[in-house]
């Protein structure tokens, strides 16, 4: 399935890393972000240059032509697509108030590929409550064409409405999955997948891997 990245909101890229990580070299994965905190320095700030290493000490170097620096709110579709072309995953993890939801709703709607996840970031978080409002207009003002499939705490994952239970199923039966509770939820109109992380099993892991312990902990955090 084709298509390119794309994540508004990259802070020192912890989700960019790992999509940069788990897709091929040759995928194309855009950064859009302020890049405004920290103190510049010839024209670039002290988080500019912190992600920048980041992905050198990462082995997952950036490239600065995928990365636009400034207000999403003012990129239309064409800045994306003329980028990465249509994007088949778009993670939206920028600003958080209304505004900024209702516009990089907008711009994951208009550059999405057919087949495309849109995960939305921090939904029913209580310290950003208009992300949630957000994605529910989203949800409510798109509801032909898109629905939810899969939600986590503070994720929703979204995707055309003929993809819906292609995704749905592919979480259901996904093996590395298996580490979390999965149950079932409805969302404004559609059956999603909660997936669950039990906080038990989370801090065995965290303890483990603290304790330098990382490969067992990998397997006993996956194989409950
Ligand atoms: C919650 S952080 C993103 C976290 C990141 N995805 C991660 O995995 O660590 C939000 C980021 O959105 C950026 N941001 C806020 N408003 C924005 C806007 N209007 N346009 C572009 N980026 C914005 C901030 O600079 C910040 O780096």
């Amino acid at each position: 399935m084709g298509g390119g990245i794309a994540e508004i909101g990259v802070y020192f890229g912890r989700s960019y890393f790992l999509l940069k990580k788990i897709t091929s070299p040759e995928d194309r994965v855009l950064g859009i972000d302020l890049f405004d905190i920290g103190e510049m320095s010839n024209g670039v700030s002290e988080q500019y240059r912190a992600f920048l290493e980041n992905g050198h000490r990462l082995g997952l170097p950036v490239d600065e032509d995928l990365l636009v620096v400034g207000d999403s709110s003012e990129l239309s579709p064409q800045d994306i697509s003329s980028k990465v072309g249509k994007v088949r995953f778009f993670s939206v993890d920028g600003g958080h108030t209304l505004s900024n939801l209702e516009a990089d709703s907008r711009l994951a709607k208009e550059t999405i590929a057919d087949h495309g996840v849109i995960v939305f970031d921090d939904t029913f978080n209580p310290a950003w409550p208009e992300v949630t409002v957000g994605v529910a207009d989203f949800l409510r003002n798109n509801d032909e064409a898109f629905s939810a499939f899969c939600m986590t705490k503070y994720k929703t994952y979204v995707c055309r409405r003929e993809f819906h239970d292609f995704y749905r199923a592919a979480i259901l039966r996904a093996p590395h999955l298996r580490a979390f509770e999965l149950a079932e939820t409805h969302f404004l109109g559609s059956d999603a997948v909660r997936l669950h992380n039990p906080f038990g099993r989370r801090i065995l892991y965290e303890l483990m891997t603290r304790s330098g312990m990382s490969a067992i902990s990998e397997r006993a955090y996956r194989c409950h």
